[in-house]
C-alpha cells in the first residue's frame, strides 16, 4: 500500500521547525482550515490566484531544480495573464502552455510515448461560470492540447472531440502542425525503452508528470485546465482521466476548481475532482480536508497513488498527493508559493505583474 503523504500533516511539522515559515503560514487564512474539517463561514476577501501541478510521482533528483523553476514560471504567466485580461480560463490555458512546452512534464513537447512510440495527448478545460468545458483526446503533433480544448469549447456545438476530428479542427482553427515525431524527446524514449524491459510499476514511479492549473478571479469565478500525454507505453487509444469532466478536471463557481494528476484508470473510476467537490459545496468542508479525505480514500480502495491541486470558492487551496512527489505552484498577490515534498512551500517575493 502505498504511503500516504500529505501536505497538511507535514505543514504542521513545518509550523515547529520553521519560525519564518510559521509566521507567514499563520498569518495566511488558507492554511488555519487545515486544522478544522468545516470551512470557516466567516467571508473573506477574495485573492485572485493562479495554482499549477506539474504532475505527481517521483521526480529525478537533476530535474528537481528544473521542475521548481516550470511550476513557478508557469504560475507566474497565469497570474500576470489573469491581471492583464481578467479571465481565469485565460489564466489556466496560459499557465498550462508553459509546461506543455517544458521537456520535463508530461504534456505537449516531453509527452510520454504510446508502445508504438508515438505521441497522443489529452487535455481539458472547463469554465465554473456557466460550466462550459471542452476536451481532446489522442491529439497528435500539436505543442497545445490545451488551447485545442478550449477551440473545441468555444468553436463547436461539441465538447469532446478525439482523433482525426480533433485534429481536423486543429488545422481549420490555423493551428501549426509539426512534423510526425517532433513532440518526441530522448527522455521520452528512453522511457518507453525502459518500460518494453521492466515491468511497469516501476515505471510509473519514474515518468513525468501531467499537468495542470486552476484560477480563480476576485469574484470568485474559477477554471480547471489539465493536459497529459497519458502513460509510458499505452495502447494507441487509451484515454485517461485528464479530459474527462469530473475525473481529472472540474470547475464550477459554486464549488471549486480541480486538477488532477496520478493513475488515470484510478482517478476516473472514482470521479476524483466532483468528489472533492461534493464535499465543499454539500458538507461544507475545507478543501484541503475534502482533498486529502477523498484522495486517501482513492488511495486506499485501488492502491493507487495520485494528487490534486484545487481553489475552491472562497479562495482557499487545495495542494494533496499520495505519491511520492508532485511539484505545484501558485501566485498571489506578490507572493509566489513553490513545493515538491510533503510540507515543502518556498517563498519568493516577486514583482506582482513579472514572470
Ligand atoms: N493522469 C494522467 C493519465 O493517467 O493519463
Amino acid at each position: 500500500m502505498p504511503r500516504a503523504l500529505f501536505i497538511a500533516d507535514s505543514l504542521q511539522i513545518n509550523l515547529k521547525r520553521n519560525c519564518h515559515l510559521n509566521m507567514r503560514i499563520l498569518k495566511s487564512s488558507k492554511y488555519k482550515t487545515l486544522s478544522s474539517r468545516k470551512s470557516s463561514s466567516r467571508k473573506a476577501a477574495i485573492l485572485p490566484t493562479v495554482l499549477v501541478h506539474g504532475g505527481a510521482g517521483h521526480i529525478r533528483d537533476d530535474w528537481v531544480k528544473c521542475v521548481k523553476f516550470g511550476v513557478k514560471g508557469a504560475a507566474q504567466r497565469g497570474y500576470k495573464v489573469l491581471q492583464k485580461t481578467g479571465s481565469v480560463l485565460d489564466a489556466v490555458e496560459q499557465a498550462v502552455r508553459v509546461l506543455e512546452m517544458d521537456i520535463h512534464f508530461n504534456a505537449g513537447y516531453g509527452s510520454v510515448l504510446t508502445v508504438d512510440g508515438d505521441v497522443e495527448m489529452d487535455a481539458a478545460i472547463m469554465a465554473g461560470a456557466n460550466l462550459e468545458g471542452g476536451c481532446v483526446t489522442m491529439a497528435r503533433d500539436i505543442t497545445h492540447p490545451i488551447s485545442l480544448a478550449r477551440r473545441v469549447m468555444e468553436k463547436t456545438n461539441y465538447r469532446f472531440l478525439a482523433g482525426d476530428g480533433a485534429m481536423s479542427l486543429a488545422r481549420n482553427e490555423g493551428f501549426e502542425i509539426l512534423p510526425k515525431g517532433a513532440l518526441v524527446t530522448k527522455a521520452s524514449q528512453k522511457l518507453l525503452q525502459i518500460f518494453k524491459t521492466t515491468n511497469t510499476d516501476t515505471l510509473y514511479n519514474v515518468t513525468p508528470g501531467t499537468v495542470g492549473a486552476v484560477a480563480i478571479d476576485a469574484c470568485g469565478n474559477v477554471a480547471a485546465a489539465t493536459s497529459t500525454g497519458g502513460l509510458t507505453g499505452k495502447l494507441s487509444g487509451r484515454i485517461g482521466d485528464s479530459p474527462l469532466l469530473g475525473a481529472g478536471t472540474y470547475a464550477d463557481n459554486k464549488s471549486g476548481a480541480v486538477s488532477a494528476t496520478g493513475h488515470g484508470e484510478s482517478i476516473m473510476r472514482y470521479n476524483l475532482s466532483s468528489r472533492v467537490l461534493a464535499l465543499v459545496q454539500h458538507k461544507d468542508y475545507a478543501i484541503q480536508q475534502a482533498a486529502e479525505q477523498i484522495l486517501k480514500q482513492m488511495t486506499k480502495r485501488f492502491n493507487q497513488t495520485g494528487g490534486l491541486i484545487a481553489i475552491d470558492h472562497r479562495g482557499q487551496l487545495g495542494i494533496c498527493f499520495t505519491t511520492e512527489c508532485m511539484s505545484w505552484a501558485y501566485q498571489q498577490a506578490n507572493e509566489l508559493h513553490c513545493g515538491v515534498t510533503v510540507g515543502e512551500d518556498e517563498v519568493e517575493i516577486v514583482n506582482e505583474t513579472s514572470e
